[in-house]
């Protein structure tokens, strides 16, 4: 893709892109016409990602572990160099380790934070100074429900979600008046990978608590991503939304 054709598009930035909920956010934003770089530790081939070959166009993949706060800074840089800008970044890279505290070890609790937390500190660093000189840009983090309500078995997990409710409104205040918009997604039960291990009897017993009966999908959160990424919501920020069928209210 020759730089001028580039230029004309707006371009996001999803980390943990390359599956779950984080294919369905690029799937939506690249139909949507942004330019999408798919960031994750293992990247899929295009063809088993996406069928739609107009999609395939608007679609990079890079390699960057979020944790790797060099690495991060390299990968922004390239990206800034190609595509000359950044709109939107998603930060929805993110991992569970669970366990009760008495028998959660340090290093699990380290790898959450250090994914879930400290990821989205890196990345959001590496693209401040781009989004702060076109004065514009959109930072949507991905959080969970767990983040507000806690979650017996995830300690580590909920405390890095509710770290990134604080880090979003901090980042809502400091970067405002450059009409940067920094908000967070929450969402509750989403059919991925993460959420594969239930049985179905789990699964029906878990559904039957959601108010709108049914499990969530990718698509549930993308098209939130796209509404924080998009001129309809050019007024919000340091905002959370819950995007769980009515699970925590
Ligand atoms: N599935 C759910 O029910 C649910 C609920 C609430 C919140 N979330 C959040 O949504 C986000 C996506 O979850 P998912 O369900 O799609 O999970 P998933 O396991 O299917 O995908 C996670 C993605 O993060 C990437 N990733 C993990 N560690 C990384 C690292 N160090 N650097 C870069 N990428 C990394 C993986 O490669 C993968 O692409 C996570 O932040 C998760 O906490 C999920």
């Amino acid at each position: 893709m020759k730089m001028s054709e580039i230029n004309l598009k707006k371009v996001a930035v999803v980390t943990g892109g390359t599956k779950g909920i984080g294919q369905g956010i690029v799937l939506e934003l690249a139909s949507r016409g942004f330019l999408v770089y798919a960031l994750g530790r293992n990247l899929p081939e295009m063809n088993n990602y996406t069928q739609d070959s107009t999609l395939a166009e608007n679609i990079h993949f890079a390699k960057c572990d979020v944790s790797n706060f060099d690495q991060v800074s390299e990968v922004f840089s390239s990206i800034v160099k190609e595509a000359g800008r950044i709109d939107v970044l998603v930060n929805n890279a993110g991992i569970t380790k669970d366990g009760l505290l008495l028998r959660m070890k340090e290093t699990d609790w380290d790898a959450v934070m250090d994914i879930n937390l400290k990821g989205a500190f890196n990345t959001s660093k590496a693209v401040a100074r781009t989004m702060m000189g076109q004065r514009s840009g959109r930072i949507i983090n991905i959080g969970s429900i767990v983040g507000t309500t806690g979650n017996a078995g995830q300690s580590n997990y909920s405390a890095s979600k509710s770290g990134l409710v604080g880090f979003t409104k901090s980042l809502a205040s400091e970067l405002g008046s450059r009409n940067i918009l920094v908000n967070l997604i929450a969402p509750g039960y989403i059919q991925t990978d993460m959420t594969a291990n239930l049985t179905k009897e789990q699964l029906k017993a878990f559904v039957s608590n959601i108010p709108l009966k049914r499990a969530g999908l990718p698509e549930d959160i993308a098209r939130v991503v796209a509404f924080f990424a998009g001129v309809d919501s050019s007024y919000i920020t340091g905002q959370i939304i819950h995007v769980d069928g009515g699970l925590a209210m």
